[in-house]
């Protein structure tokens, strides 16, 4: 089960108060919509948005009997055109908590997780662009680099580039246990042993690059700025520095151009309880704007 994180910051920054519309772009296991539902009572309206159709399936029949929801398997990238479909009004906030559904890792089957031997697709939903695999095989060695640096900030992306280069020339790359033979040895001995698993920013780079991560946070997050009813509230929670790097841009541009009013001059952390309860919180960040 995900467990939701900075559920009581990110409510406290919402503030969501009865009869209000709001919208969860990312609502996965419905933990943070669960409380917005609770506080705008049933006069009030959600608008739940998640691009992996299970997700929403699921939370279709479990809130069967919540009239005031409507969900919808979409990408949040297109959110003016999702709400224009629904007729929602101008929403008085808006949440975006960009972390990796544990969901998709432990059961999509398509290779998110290097721990798993599972053939390299990496999207999360639908059937738009390259899979990793084809990424993999077909992508310049500088390409590679590139996006093993951007996307994972990976101090090795050209060994690892590289290494991946002249595997493929030998037999294409498909799965996830040869993607991490090749990490494994690309890189120096002693980063395997301690640590983060030397595999994992490469995979989390693949995945951004798959499913155009940043491209659907900056289309999704100035969208959210332009749909905002007056003084209502926007919150992105991010996981790592390059989608933290993404929100803080959109945010000090709306600002700039007297949009948006930041709440969080500071980016708001987990506390230590927090991170002993749920560790996959520990690296998150969120950001908070009210509409000018
Ligand atoms: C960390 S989970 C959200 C968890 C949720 N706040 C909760 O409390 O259960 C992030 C969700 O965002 C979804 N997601 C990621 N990118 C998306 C996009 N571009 N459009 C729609 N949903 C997306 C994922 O499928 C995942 O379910």
């Amino acid at each position: 089960m995900h467990v939701p994180v900075l559920l009581d910051e990110a409510i406290r920054l919402l503030d969501p108060q009865p009869g209000e519309n709001f919208i969860d772009a990312t609502i996965g296991g419905g933990g943070h919509a669960e409380k917005l539902i609770s506080r705008i009572g049933t006069e009030g309206k959600l608008l739940g948005i998640d691009w992996d159709e299970e997700q929403i399936r699921r939370l279709k029949e479990e809130w069967r009997e919540k009239t005031n929801v409507i969900l919808t398997a979409a990408n949040y990238k297109n959110l003016e055109n999702i709400i224009k479909q629904y007729n929602f009004a101008p929403p008085d906030g808006i949440l975006f908590d960009l972390g990796f559904g544990l969901h998709t890792l432990e059961v999509s089957g398509k290779g998110f997780s290097f721990q798993k031997d599972e053939p390299l697709i990496m999207r999360y939903g639908g059937d738009e662009g390259p899979t990793a695999r084809e990424i993999l095989n077909t992508a310049s060695e500088a390409e590679l680099e590139r996006i093993f640096r951007e996307y994972g900030d990976e101090r090795y992306s050209e060994n690892i580039a590289h290494a991946v280069a002249v595997e493929r020339k030998r037999k294409q790359i498909e799965r996830t246990a040869d993607l991490v033979r090749i990490i494994g040895e690309a890189i120096p001995r002693f980063l395997g042993r301690r640590g983060i698993n030397p595999a994992t920013r490469t995979f989390q780079a693949l995945r951004i690059a798959v499913n155009d991560e940043f491209g659907n946070i900056k289309k999704g997050v100035s969208a959210a700025i332009r749909v905002l009813a007056k003084n209502g509230r926007i919150v992105v929670i991010t996981f790592h520095s390059g989608e933290d790097r993404v929100a803080k841009e959109i945010f000090k541009k709306a600002s700039e151009e007297k949009t948006l009013e930041i709440l969080t001059k500071h980016v708001i952390r987990p506390g230590r309880a927090e991170v002993l309860r749920n560790r996959a919180s520990r690296s998150a960040k969120l950001r908070a704007g009210i509409k000018k």
